[in-house]
């Protein structure tokens, strides 16, 4: 049910049955980072960090996905850009985009979430997340992050959510990058995928070994031997 209602960011993002977070959470060393983060690019970690909390209360592992998703979107955008020479990924859009790519799970019952056998009925359910996470955030009028997020399955062997075509070239790489990451993340995490645990610590620590001294991969790091389960 959607209850209309202010949000402290001054708009009505998040206006649905759970409000704010009024849970404590215990992931202080992702959350920091995402505030330093925010602090080094100019980007509000606030208003991430309050408009994503509802998903700790809902479904906590999507709620640390979606903030390592955030963290290593956002270094592997800037990592992309020192590579190309470029300004092709948009560093804000791949922060919030990162964070707020499964915002729509919010509308998908925990039962769904947390549902050992995956039918038709539960896949059509979670495909609903990209069109409602979609809506949310574009009704509070980030609109570009809001084609991050309806883009963020596109890219897949089979696609579902916005159509690339309608979006700039600055939305569809960034929406690319959180893909990657999203994937990745959820590859490496997940412990029902088809990775052995110790072939999914071994691809974590690989990848951030490529990123020497960066301390959002460390955090990442840290979050992942937690062994939380994600949902892509
Ligand atoms: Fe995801
Ligand atoms: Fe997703």
């Amino acid at each position: 049910m959607w209850v209309v209602r202010a949000h402290p960011n001054g708009c009505w993002l998040w206006a649905c049955t759970w409000g704010p977070s009024s849970q404590s959470i215990l992931c202080v060393e992702l959350e920091s980072s995402v505030e330093a983060l925010g602090r080094r690019i100019g980007a509000d970690a606030c208003l991430l960090l309050r408009t994503v909390a509802p998903l700790g209360e809902h479904n906590f592992e999507m709620y640390e996905h979606s903030l390592r998703v955030c963290l290593l979107a956002t270094s592997l955008a800037a990592h992309a850009n020192s590579v190309l020479g470029d300004r092709c990924i948009d560093l804000h859009l791949a922060f919030l985009g990162g964070a707020w790519h499964d915002i729509g799970k919010l509308d998908v019952p925990n039962s769904v979430l947390r549902a050992k056998d995956f039918g038709t009925k539960e896949r059509r359910a979670v495909r609903r997340h990209v069109s409602t996470g979609f809506a949310r955030v574009a009704l509070a009028g980030y609109y570009h992050v809001a084609e991050v997020v309806g883009l963020h399955h596109a890219f897949q062997a089979d696609p579902y959510g916005l159509d690339p075509r309608f979006c700039s070239p600055v939305v569809v790489g960034t929406a690319k990058v959180v893909a990657v990451c999203d994937f990745f993340d959820a590859l490496t995490t997940r412990t029902d995928g088809p990775f052995a645990p110790e072939e999914r610590a071994r691809s974590r620590e690989t990848v951030a070994r490529s990123f020497p001294g960066s301390e959002q991969w460390a955090a990442w790091l840290a979050s992942t031997r937690t062994g939380g389960r994600a949902v892509a």
